[in-house]
């Protein structure tokens, strides 16, 4: 089982390339998100034979919908053994209660997270979805909601991460997208985090995908990242 702080975004639109980077990678040096492309194109059985070659996976489906719905299919994502899942945190504290209730029952327990607010959302958006208040406090608002909830943690950007680790327990899981190592492509990313800044200032997990899905040699762009991480 790992111990490794990386988390790869699979972001494959086919197996073929999927299972070639599977081959390519160590299970001990990582674990894998499959999201809802790659789990749309594919099912539950691409993350059987991603599980069946050693790695952890986190299914990134962002349930949101109401509490029986997101419950069961939390239930349904938690027997298939994932180590990972998550919802949103805009479906409010009875569906997030329903979940980790549903994910606590099942055999593996993964770790449930919620997702705040999206980085695509800026503060105009918010606005016109009625949220008031600046991207951050709508944040900490939802990250604290998800935290009295009793889920593991939050998706959150690791610019983020120093507000809510002063406001929010310290084993309160933060996992962070939006990072990119020194010299590294940011591609649409607009705000990008090293690695090891990410880690400093109290990231849990990273989630990278490009600078390792894309390279020339994803094992030892991997393998450079995290010989970049603070002891
Ligand atoms: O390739 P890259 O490292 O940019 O991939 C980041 C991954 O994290 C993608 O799967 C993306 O969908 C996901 N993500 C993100 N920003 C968020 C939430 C998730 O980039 N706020």
């Amino acid at each position: 089982m790992s111990s490794s702080k990386i988390i790869v975004a699979f972001d494959f639109d086919n197996k073929t390339d999927a299972l070639s980077l599977v081959k390519q990678l160590d299970p001990e040096l990582c674990r894998l998100k499959i999201g809802k492309e790659l789990f749309t194109l594919y099912g539950p059985d691409i993350v059987k034979q991603v599980q069946d070659s050693g790695f952890q996976v986190f299914l990134d489906l962002k349930f949101h919908d109401i509490p029986a719905t997101v419950s069961k299919a939390c239930k349904a994502a938690a027997n298939l053994g994932v180590w990972m899942l998550n919802v949103h945190a805009l479906g409010g504290a009875n569906m997030m209660r329903a979940a980790i209730e549903a994910v606590q029952d099942s055999a593996h327990s993964p770790h449930l997270i919620a997702v705040t607010l999206l980085t695509s959302h800026n503060e105009q958006e918010l606005h016109q979805l009625g949220l008031t208040g600046s991207v951050h406090e709508n944040v900490l608002r939802l990250a604290s909601l998800a935290f009295e909830s009793g889920l593991a943690g939050v998706v959150c950007s690791a610019r983020e991460t120093i507000l809510l680790r002063q406001k929010i327990s310290s084993d309160f899981l933060l996992v962070t997208p939006g990072i990119r190592p020194v010299g590294v492509a940011s591609n649409d990313q607009q705000r990008v985090v090293t690695p090891h800044d990410a880690i400093i200032n109290g990231s849990s997990y990273l989630v990278i995908g490009r600078p390792i899905t894309q390279a020339d040699n994803p094992a030892a762009a991997l393998q450079q990242i995290i010989t970049s991480l603070p002891i």
